[in-house]
């Protein structure tokens, strides 16, 4: 009984230093390249789900008509395909990254859901305006304003559904750049 005890007790002890003995020496993964941790997708998915729940966002306030879309694509385009990839045009480092960005305008591999359709706006809303820790998604509430991310979330949830056509092209990324903006020039003084 007493050398359980004794067992137990400097186990607790040994047990800190045996994980920083690891974290020192061993060889955690760092790399991108290198094998999830055992359970990393569930230990890291469980909190965010359950953070998320708990401050979901209610309903978008705007309608997913042909002018909310557009725009819901413009930013799309400038902010989000470098990562997520065009509509059939995957990201070219998107494979390079850990966790991978998902495609957001293909199906699932395993069913015909397409990117996070099948979502609630508001948990897109959510995930855009505050990132996704040690992920590489980035948080734009600070750089977006709230209905430009309103815009994106509600584009996302339609990516199953047809798109107004100038909606459609953008995120193909086959819509002709905007023009630049008109070069005004401030007329010389004369003296
Ligand atoms: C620098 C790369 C990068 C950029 C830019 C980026 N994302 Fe992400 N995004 C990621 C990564 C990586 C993940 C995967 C996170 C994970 O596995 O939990 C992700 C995840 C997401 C998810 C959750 C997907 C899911 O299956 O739950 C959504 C939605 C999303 N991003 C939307 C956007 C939108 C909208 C933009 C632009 C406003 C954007 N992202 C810009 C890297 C990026």
């Amino acid at each position: 009984m007493g050398r359980t005890i004794f067992g137990v007790i400097l186990g607790l002890i040994l047990a800190p230093f045996a994980l920083l003995a690891w974290f020192q020496w061993g060889h955690p993964p760092v790399a991108v390249a290198d094998p999830p941790l055992p359970m990393e997708r569930q230990i890291t998915q469980v909190p965010l789900k359950a953070r998320i729940a708990r401050e979901l966002p209610g309903n978008p306030p705007m309608q997913a008509d042909e002018a909310n879309l557009t725009a819901g694509a413009q930013v799309y385009r400038d902010q989000c395909a470098v990562c997520h990839g065009f509509h059939g045009r995957p990201s070219s480092f998107a494979a390079h990254m850990f966790p991978e960005p998902p495609a957001l305008w293909e199906k699932h591999a395993n069913s015909d859901v397409v990117g996070v359709s099948d979502d609630p706006p508001g948990e897109t809303y959510w995930k855009v305006a505050n990132g996704i820790r040690l992920t590489g998604m980035p948080a734009f509430k600070d750089t977006l304003t709230d209905t430009q991310i309103w815009q994106v979330s509600l584009l996302l949830a339609n990516a199953d559904k047809p798109l107004p056509p100038q909606a459609l092209a953008i995120v193909m990324g086959v819509a002709p750049a905007a023009p630049p903006p008109e070069v005004v020039t401030v007329p010389e003084k004369k003296h």
